[in-house]
């Protein structure tokens, strides 16, 4: 049985398929809890795909995999030269979503001011693209997914209730595969034909002893580690009858890692969403190095104060360091252009020229 991609038979799969049939109609935002690699994203799709958005986007975008700073441009769009290297207007995920359905998947790792804005374009149906002045409308249904308890998020404070209460009107518990081991048989042979037809071969199938040990094992990594056994397995199989050999180091191997996505929209591919994403990152790093640059030079400045303050004991400097002191500091401030720094001390560059010489001003001085 199958519908919209969610493959299975159990009691616990057609739970879910009824709830998904009851809420998909309407806008009601839906949170999906499950492990991972238990279908998650399989469920969120097949809600789009029965709601009268259908037509439109579905949007997956993964929290956990953008970085916070660029968070509210990558949702909400920013507009040309809004920060650095913003050299076009941009769409948020938002906007691509319009009409359409926006899938978050890993909502707990949405930074907290992020769920604060999120909820009130939510509510208000209205956006703010970064560096915009006016605000955009929205049509969009929200669906996020998670594998952490998010009543426990909340109680220690990394996830706001108020986001919470929002999300948590309709959630959709998503039972491991070993809870529902009924379902194994027909996701294989689904991931069996998927194969075959990719790799246009067919004929493949497994011995009763693999079914048997494939109906044992506890899969940690849930579906995605079946569906990834299954095709490693047939690769690697010499025979269309796949037998136990082949899953040696396969299966009871420890748990696979559970690779990060990047986010992912339809529309694009995932080559250029990674490009996107890794430039955006780029553009993040840069900015960083500009603040760190600005905190080393109002280090220095400090330091250049502090020396200052420090001679004659009691803070009393004598008119002759004052007066040396402003033409380091003007030369510094117009980067050792003395015809600036003369201006910048209302004395001609003639005077400025002199004082450098009477007063031993080298340059290290104000480009240290
Ligand atoms: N019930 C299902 N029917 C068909 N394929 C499934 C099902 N559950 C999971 N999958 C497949 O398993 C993999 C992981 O599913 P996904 O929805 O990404 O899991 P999650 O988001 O919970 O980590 C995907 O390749 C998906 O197509
Ligand atoms: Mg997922």
């Amino acid at each position: 049985m199958s519908d919209f991609g969610l493959i299975g038979v159990s009691k616990e799969i057609q739970a879910v398929r009824s709830i998904i049939a009851q809420v998909a109609p309407s806008d009601i935002s839906v949170l999906i809890h499950g492990e991972s690699g238990s279908g998650k994203e399989v469920v969120a799709r097949a809600i789009h795909h029965q709601s009268f958005r259908r037509n439109h986007q579905i949007v997956s975008i993964n929290c956990a995999a953008i970085p916070e700073g660029i968070f509210e441009s990558e949702l909400f769009g920013h507009k040309k030269g809004s920060f650095t290297n913003a050299s076009e207007n941009r769409k948020g995920y938002f906007e691509m979503a319009n009409g359409g359905t926006l899938f978050l998947d890993e909502i707990a790792d949405m930074p907290l001011l992020m769920q604060v804005k999120l909820l009130r374009a939510i509510e208000t149906r209205e956006f703010m693209p970064v560096g915009a002045d006016t605000v955009s409308k929205t049509d969009i249904r929200i669906i996020a997914a998670t594998n952490k308890n998010l009543e426990n998020e909340v109680a220690n404070k990394r996830f706001r209730e108020d986001f919470y209460y929002r999300l948590k009107s309709v959630i959709i518990d998503l039972p491991p595969l070993r809870k529902r081991k009924d379902d194994i048989p027909l996701l294989i042979k689904h991931f069996l034909d998927e194969y075959e037809e990719s790799n246009k071969v067919n004929g493949y199938r497994f011995t009763d002893r693999v079914m048997e040990i494939f109906m044992e094992y506890n899969w940690p990594g849930n579906v995605r580690e079946l569906r990834s056994v299954v095709r490693t397995a047939v690769a690697m199989s010499r025979s269309s009858l796949i037998s136990e050999e082949v899953l040696a180091g396969l299966i009871k191997l420890e748990k696979k890692q559970d690779s990060r996505f990047l986010p992912v929209s339809t529309g694009k591919t995932s080559e250029e969403m990674e490009r996107d994403f890794l430039l955006r990152a780029l553009f993040e790093i840069k900015r960083d190095i500009l603040e760190i640059q600005r905190l080393l030079e109002e280090m220095r400045n400090q330091k250049h104060e502090a020396v200052q303050q420090s001679r004659n004991g009691g803070g009393v400097i004598t008119i002759q360091e004052a007066e040396r002191d402003a033409i380091v500091t003007a030369l510094r401030t117009s980067g050792g252009n003395k015809r600036k720094a003369a201006k910048l001390l209302n004395i001609s560059p003639r005077t400025l020229y002199r004082k450098i010489e009477e007063y031993h001003i080298d340059e290290e001085l104000w480009t240290a």
